[in-house]
């Protein structure tokens, strides 16, 4: 069976990963340093599974240590979610961003390059699509500027990913541009569990629903969008897990390289998602309206096509789906 190391494999979406690698009979191999994550997310994986997979709580950029876990397992291909991903704090560090995104990315390529492992798949996000592309975004569109340091590092690393694989067409590195994931598995076991005060907009609703903080604030209700909120293409965890198996099977007899987008096709605003909130789980969400967040964009989503006929990937799940499994796991997450 196919080795496939994980870096941040005990992230929010690289755990949801490793579940479903698992469940398809695959080994992950789990490498994370646990600056954002929690070593007992391993135990979960290992009470929704039934398998403990092997995990080292290792850095990416610490090279001697990259080579050991190389060196212990036969690595076949590499799903790479490991980084740094809060907007607003890569705008006041983008300094520690950019060491950190980058100087990973080469260390595990260059890893990779003395142990001939060729498969790479790549957490990279709608972001590279920058403030001014038409909507639906398609692959075929420049994908060359971001917003954000954070983002920046996703447009800089598909780039050195081209680079390399100009230089080696024997490689293979699929881009996985995700849209905007939320949800949980539904074990209610892992979910997006953020260090502090949540930026984003479903761990900042849970937190509301349990109580934790008073309202949320809606950024914005005079965008030129139906109902004046943003809107954005919100797809289960589990689908965009999926979706990296799926990336996993093309990639395995594919050389070159591939961006593709993981979303739903469709946009959502941000006061139809709390009331799709409000419905799956009998509660009534408080929120008051706010001035607009910087750099946030009136809306944007995914043009599906590519990811479909290339991968056969589709999202199946509902909104709703969304909403009941991501209050699951707050719910539960609350009461600890
Ligand atoms: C951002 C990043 C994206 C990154 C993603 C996950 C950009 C352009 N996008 O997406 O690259 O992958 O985060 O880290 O930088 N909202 C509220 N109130 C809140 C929080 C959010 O109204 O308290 C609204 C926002 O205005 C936005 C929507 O909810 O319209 C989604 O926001 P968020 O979850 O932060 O994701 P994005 O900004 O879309």
């Amino acid at each position: 069976m196919m080795n496939v190391l994980v870096t941040g494999g005990a992230g929010y979406i690289g755990s949801h990963t490793v579940v479903e690698l698992i469940n398809a009979g695959y080994e992950p191999i789990v490498v994370d340093d646990l600056s954002n994550a929690k070593e007992d997310v391993i135990d979960r994986i290992e009470i929704i599974t039934g398998k403990r997979p092997v995990f080292y709580k290792v850095d990416c950029k610490d090279k001697e240590a990259m080579r050991k876990v190389f060196s212990d397992n036969k690595i076949d291909s590499v799903i790479h979610f490991a980084a740094y991903k809060a907007v607003g704090e890569s705008v006041r560090i983008p300094l520690e961003y950019y060491r950190n995104n980058i100087d990973s990315t080469l260390t595990l390529m260059e890893v990779m390059e003395e142990f001939g492992c060729k498969k790479f798949v790549f957490s990279s996000s709608a972001t590279v699509y920058g403030p001014n592309n038409p909507y639906p975004y398609k692959e075929d569109m420049k994908a060359i500027e971001s917003s954000s340091p954070y983002g920046w590092t996703k447009v800089m690393i598909e780039r050195i990913l081209t680079d390399y694989v100009t230089a080696h067409p024997d490689y293979c590195a699929i881009l996985l541009r995700y849209f905007n994931p939320i949800g949980s598995h539904e074990s209610g076991l892992l979910g997006d569990d953020p260090n502090g005060i949540p930026n984003n907009l479903m761990p900042y609703i849970s937190r509301v629903a349990a109580g934790q903080l008073e309202k949320l604030t809606i950024y914005g209700d005079d965008y030129p969008t139906p109902d004046g909120t943003c809107q954005r293409d919100y797809l289960h965890v589990v689908d965009l897990a999926i979706g990296h198996l799926k990336a996993l099977e093309y990639a395995e007899n594919k050389e070159g390289v591939e961006a593709i987008n993981l979303g739903t096709g469709n946009g959502v605003s941000v006061m139809e998602l709390v009331h799709a909130f409000d419905k799956a789980n009998d509660m009534e969400l408080p929120y008051v309206i706010g001035p607009r967040r910087d750099g946030d964009l009136p809306a944007f989503w995914a043009d599906a096509e590519k990811a479909k006929t290339l991968l056969g990937w589709e999202a199946t799940h509902s909104v709703e789906d969304m909403c009941r499994s991501a209050w699951k796991f707050a719910k539960k997450a609350s009461e600890k």
